[in-house]
């Protein structure tokens, strides 16, 4: 680990140990500078930065694979390939400069063409390092930022010629729900079979927005699939008094609909949501 990376992890120490003034205990999360958007989309028709970093693990087992079974030549080409995608990390995202050792790169490419197997092992252990340094405070906040879905674009159409957000149409879902809950538990049933035609319906249309992002039907069956006999249960339920039978098709729902989509893509946007302000 360079010395840079050494100062970088001490001061981050000093500020995970710190207590904010309401005493919640912080967690720091590191951001990638924001010249690594460049090589995202939408910045970038590619996921440049991604296809890199399967290129330099590919090229790492390639050196790895020749040098055990004794191809130098090969081992040579694919040592220079390595080289050539390390350095474009600094290239890319100059930020990241202290991030990488140029030095233990050229040691490797030194090591293969001479045919030294434990210079060559050492030197990609070495290099190794620079990678999970880099990983371990790097990887999942730009997978978030970069390559989870974005809710904010995605919209749900009202009903009424116009349409809503995602969390807009959420807080109706939710709304809805409730109602039907309310009005159980205070013995109106009627109120709450109306409650949940209104929730099938807000329902029907979430299901139309699941195409701006899913191509195929496959997703949506595996939420909605069930739904329509869940809630005619649900409403034939509503007739009678069992009070435990309508909670279980209300949970059913809860788990089968709403959690099960909810832990699919909730997590994910939110955390990008959190860290984006
Ligand atoms: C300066 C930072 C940095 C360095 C150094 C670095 N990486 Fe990465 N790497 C990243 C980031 C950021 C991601 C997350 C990209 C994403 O998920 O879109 C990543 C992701 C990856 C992935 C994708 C993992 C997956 O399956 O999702 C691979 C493979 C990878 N890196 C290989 C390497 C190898 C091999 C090296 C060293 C030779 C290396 N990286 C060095 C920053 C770095
Ligand atoms: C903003 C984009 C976006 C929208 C809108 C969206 N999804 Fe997804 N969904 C994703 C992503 C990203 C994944 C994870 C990667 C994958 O599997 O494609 C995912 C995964 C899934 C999965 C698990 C993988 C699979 O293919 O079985 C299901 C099921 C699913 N979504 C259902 C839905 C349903 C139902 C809707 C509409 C109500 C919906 N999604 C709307 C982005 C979206
Ligand atoms: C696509 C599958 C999907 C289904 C099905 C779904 N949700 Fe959501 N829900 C989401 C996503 C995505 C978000 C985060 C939206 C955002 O904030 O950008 C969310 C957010 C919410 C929120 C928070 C809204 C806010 O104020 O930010 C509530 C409440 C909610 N959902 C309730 C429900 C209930 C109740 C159901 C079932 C009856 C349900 N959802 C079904 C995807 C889904």
């Amino acid at each position: 680990m360079s010395s840079n990376r050494w100062r970088a992890l001490a001061v981050s120490f000093l500020i995970v140990a710190m207590v904010s003034a309401a005493g919640a205990k912080e967690v720091v999360v590191r951001l990638p500078p924001e010249s690594l958007a460049n090589w995202y989309k939408p910045d970038n028709e590619r996921q440049v930065w991604l296809h890199t970093m399967f290129g330099l693990r590919e090229a790492v087992q390639a050196v790895e694979h020749y040098t055990a079974s004794g191809d130098q030549e090969r081992a040579i080409r694919w040592s220079e390939r390595l080289r050539d995608l390390y350095t474009k990390i600094p290239q890319m995202v100059p930020e990241w400069r202290v991030e990488v050792e140029p030095e233990t790169m050229e040691r490797l490419v030194i090591a293969v063409r001479t045919g030294d197997k434990p210079e060559t092992g050492a030197a990609l252990r070495r290099l190794d390092t620079t990678c999970d340094g880099c990983h371990s405070d790097y990887q999942a906040t730009a997978a978030a930022l970069y390559r989870s879905p974005a809710y904010s674009e995605v919209l749900v159409t009202d009903g009424q010629n116009g349409s809503a957000t995602y969390p807009e149409a959420m807080r109706e879902i939710s709304r809805s729900l409730n109602h039907v809950k309310i009005a159980l538990k205070d013995g109106f049933p009627r109120q709450a079979q109306s409650a949940v035609a209104t929730l099938r319906s807000e329902l029907d249309r979430l299901s139309g927005s699941c195409a701006s992002c899913h191509r195929d039907s496959a997703p949506r069956e595996r939420i909605f699939g069930g739904m329509p006999d869940l809630l005619n249960n649900l409403h034939t339920e509503l007739e009678g008094a069992d009070r435990s039978a309508q909670g279980r098709l209300l949970g059913e729902l809860g788990v089968t609909v709403c959690a099960r989509c909810h832990s699919l893509h909730r997590t994910l946007g939110d955390l990008r949501d959190e860290i984006e302000r």
